[in-house]
């Protein structure tokens, strides 16, 4: 990030929630927690995932606002600044670039999609035809070769120019005004899916916890998706940190931020599963889930043309500020650490989703047997940034707020240099000393098998 707008600071308490609430809310939540919910037996991943929320990923947030905020850096000069003399966490930094451009690639192509859905949405092509089998249609569609590739590339082209034209900022004024919106309209859909026939299922699927369903693959999902949600462990909440106030309330900003977001995936999840059981459908189909869900609802609303297009925009627009906060992430690295120009530096980043997106955009399709660890590149992509590299990420940063930073540091976060009382150090401590380092490895462990 260019000096000046590592110097720039977000005037209101507002400011600083609505920007970080931009990057969290997004495809994580409408696309992702129901899918990966569907694929994990509901109940049981949004229980633990609601718990990780808050036990895992509200510290974490806690430790990269602070991490950011007290030394106003990226991810590397933070941890330069505060490590002790010698000492290298900084190359912690570099899991989370790697991360940041895993993300990318198979982010956009989900942000592709959306766009399709945009524009068939305003054309009437998506709702028109309520005959139609909508889900084969997406199976269609996702399953081709150049309108995947082609909507990813439009989406990171658009992605491009806005952070080549360093309007980041104006984008960031408008979601601000518009995330409220999209709001509304999932409260409106929730109310909808509320009213139909599958309604009861829908909601015990997502709601009621089936404890025989509990195992290793569902706690690293749940911990994954956490960390993806609140886009933790990369270093994103940590740069947007850097530009809080002095007088910005840490922990008041992250619990705001956490909670927001997950009343996003919740909000997201009743649209969804309800749906789900009305239309017979499955709710472990994975990533193409929501795709083909959404149209069978917009095609029972009245003006469903009018909704649709509404909302597809509106995700747009949200994916948006999800991955300009992700390409940052690797624009600064590629600026101050391998002394890129900027330009070429946000060039690089798109030239490198554009080839690693373009694959998995084409593994629905043509590239789908092409696998990896039994996994397509787009699987492997989404595995391997949020279920390992995020929490790894996490792991690291709370670790290093806990144990190797001076307690004057965080107490100075907490307390905004003592103007503001804080009553939560002590579980803080605990949790970035213990809670998170040690639940993240033990998850870890039980998924290899160790435990
Ligand atoms: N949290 C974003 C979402 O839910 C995705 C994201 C992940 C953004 C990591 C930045 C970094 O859509």
């Amino acid at each position: 990030m260019s000096e000046k707008t590592q110097r720039a600071v977000f005037a209101t308490r507002i400011g600083a929630v609505a920007t970080t609430v931009g990057s969290a809310v997004g495809l994580g939540n409408i696309w992702r927690f129901p899918y990966e919910a569907g694929t994990h037996g509901g109940g049981a991943f949004m229980l633990f995932y609601i718990l990780f929320i808050f036990i895992l990923g509200v510290p974490v947030l806690c430790a990269e606002y602070m991490l950011g905020r007290g030394t106003r850096k990226n991810v590397f000069g933070a941890y330069r600044v505060t490590q002790p003399k010698g000492s290298q966490w900084h190359l912690a930094g570099v899991t989370g670039i790697l991360a940041s451009i895993l993300i990318l690639s198979f982010y956009s192509v989900v942000a592709g999609w959306t766009v399709e859905y945009f524009f068939g949405s305003v054309s009437g092509a998506l709702t028109n035809n309520p005959s139609q089998d909508l889900h084969e249609r997406f199976a269609e569609f996702s399953g081709g070769t150049w309108r995947p590739l082609i909507w990813t590339w439009v989406f990171l082209l658009t992605n491009f120019v806005v952070l080549l034209r360093g309007v980041t900022k104006g984008i960031e004024k408008v979601s601000n005004f518009l995330t409220p919106m999209l709001f509304v309209l999932l409260v409106i859909f929730c109310i909808n899916s509320l009213t139909m026939s599958g309604a009861k299922e829908g909601l015990e699927f997502l709601f009621r916890p089936d404890f025989s369903k509990i195992d290793s693959k569902v706690l690293l999902a749940a911990m994954g998706q956490a960390f993806f949600s609140l886009s933790l462990g990369l270093g994103c909440m940590l740069t947007y940190g850097s530009y809080f106030s002095p007088r910005t309330r840490v922990v008041r900003t992250a619990v705001t931020t956490a909670g927001l977001d997950t009343l996003v995936a919740i909000l997201s999840g009743v649209i969804i599963f309800p749906a789900v059981f009305t239309f017979g459908m499955s709710p472990s189909a994975g990533p193409t889930l929501v795709f083909e869900v959404l149209p069978s609802i917009f095609n029972n609303l009245a003006l469903g043309r009018v909704w649709s297009s509404l909302f597809f925009f509106l995700l747009i627009l949200a994916s948006l500020t999800s991955t300009i906060s992700m390409s940052e992430i690797s624009i600064a690295f590629f600026v101050e650490q391998l002394n890129m120009k900027r330009t070429t530096a946000t060039i690089v980043n798109t030239s490198i989703a554009f080839v690693l997106g373009s694959l998995c955009a084409l593994s629905f399709g043509p590239l789908s047997d092409f696998t990896i660890f039994g996994m397509t590149v787009f699987n492997l992509f989404d595995y391997v940034s949020s279920n390992i590299l995020l929490p790894f990420g996490g792991l690291v940063v709370s670790f290093f707020v806990g144990w190797k930073i001076n307690s004057k540091f965080i107490e100075n976060e907490l307390t905004n240099h003592g103007q503001d009382s804080c009553h939560v150090k002590g579980a803080l401590t605990i949790c970035l000393r213990y809670v998170a380092p040690i639940g993240i490895s033990l998850i870890f462990l039980n998924t290899l098998g160790i435990i």
